[in-house]
């Protein structure tokens, strides 16, 4: 795929000749400090928020910082391939947007994961779809162009329900099912609880479920006319503390491909493995679940070599392009940013998302072209990087 993700900066320059400087911010710090301003502050909590007193979350971006990649000359690296294979799906770079529950609230038309949709149609970049979101997955899914897109799945404690969903997702066209662990339980968050809020108490992003006849059938009254009684139900079902023993019960639900997020240790990688699952998602949750932890990135080598070929997508602190090139070259098959795209979305709709998206990808691209690594094969090739 001849895909020049690095000409975005001659568009930004050519536009700057005619008088046209870029109106978004080009750094995280920039975007960071412009999300607070536009969203409104209970809102802009829960999404830069973290847990407990956000050591990890602060961890995962500065882990990034020692590690270094090695320039090469005279490499000729005129053209860059980022181009990935990821579940018999080929796609342009190896970008993934990862599932954010409340992205809907954080577009101004309250509709941001339609917004993040369109965003994926537009840069080719797949959005992982929530479990929580304002709109129902079908509509979201309708909204994707010819870009694949992942349904997230928050296991629900009813089965059936845990099923219908997964149906859902299929029929709509999602290209395989990513099933968060780290989340049964809300980890400890300060900044939420200091204003006691936790959006999904008041009603919002529970349109899969309000949409979902399993759902509905457990309902005295429908959502429509008793919306208190809807969010008393989900409270009741929202997390299944699953064990290794429900794996062959959540392999058996689909032929799509399935992927388990949060694994960070290689021994749970292996059990992945074992259980069938087609790829594993080292992740903590951006930082936001359980304070305390390794950066996610410490966890990515050991994670890869357990599992030793499959798969392997990575999440938590990406915040430039420098920081994706080295989670790929670490070994992720595909990275993925959760905050960024969420400042993007909040400042400027899809077309936020989309600069947001094209940034990172120019970023990524010019440093391959810079350094010396026209390919991911290369940037994965030993003494690449080196740890500082
Ligand atoms: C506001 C917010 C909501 C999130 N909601 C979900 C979710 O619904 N499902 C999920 O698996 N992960 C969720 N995550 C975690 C992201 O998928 C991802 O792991 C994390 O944001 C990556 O870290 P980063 O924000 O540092 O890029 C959420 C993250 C944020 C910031």
């Amino acid at each position: 795929m001849d895909q020049r993700f690095g000409d975005y900066q001659n568009e930004i320059y050519l536009n700057g000749l005619f008088g046209t400087p870029p109106e978004l911010p080009m750094s995280f710090a920039g975007l960071e400090q412009r999300a607070e301003a536009a969203l409104p502050p209970s809102l802009w909590s829960y999404v830069a928020g973290g847990a407990g007193d956000e050591h990890t979350q602060r961890a995962n971006a500065e882990a990034f910082h020692r590690w270094g990649l090695v320039p090469r000359m005279m490499v000729g690296a005129a053209r860059r391939d980022l181009s990935v294979d990821l579940f018999g799906m080929r796609l342009p770079s190896p970008l993934f947007m990862a599932p954010v529950g409340v992205i809907g609230l954080c577009a101004q038309d309250g509709h941001g994961d339609l917004a993040t949709a369109r965003a994926a149609a537009r840069t080719g970049v797949p959005m992982i779809a929530s479990t929580l979101t304002v709109d129902p997955m079908e509509q979201v899914a309708a909204e994707f162009g010819d870009t694949p897109g992942l349904f997230q799945l928050y296991t629900p404690t009813d089965r059936d329900l845990a099923e219908s969903l997964v149906r859902r997702a299929e029929a709509a066209g999602f290209r395989g099912i990513v099933v968060t662990l780290d989340t049964w339980v809300t980890g400890w968050r300060p900044r939420d609880l200091a204003t006691a809020n936790f959006p999904q108490l008041r009603g919002h992003c529970l349109a899969n479920y309000t949409s979902d006849p399993v759902f509905r059938a457990r309902l005295a009254k429908a959502p429509e006319e008793d919306p208190q009684a809807a969010v008393l139900e989900w409270t009741g079902i929202f997390g299944n503390p699953l064990t290794w023993d429900d794996l062959p019960w959540l392999r058996s639900l689909t032929q799509l491909p399935i992927v388990l997020k949060g694994l960070c240790h290689p021994e749970d990688v292996r059990r992945a493995r074992d259980g069938g699952v087609d790829g594993v998602y080292c992740s903590n949750h951006g930082g936001r679940q359980a304070n305390g932890g390794l950066p996610a990135l410490d966890a990515l080598p050991d994670v890869v070599e357990a599992a030793d070929g499959l798969p392997v997508l990575f999440d938590s602190g990406v915040r430039t392009g420098a920081d994706v090139v080295k989670a790929l070259a670490l070994g992720a098959t595909a990275v993925g940013v959760g905050r960024p795209y969420a400042y993007g979305l909040a400042l400027d709709g899809a077309d936020g998302i989309v600069h947001v998206l094209r940034s990172l990808l120019a970023e990524t691209d010019l440093i391959m072209a810079v350094d010396g690594y026209p390919t991911l094969a290369d940037l994965r090739a030993e003494g690449a990087l080196r740890r500082l």
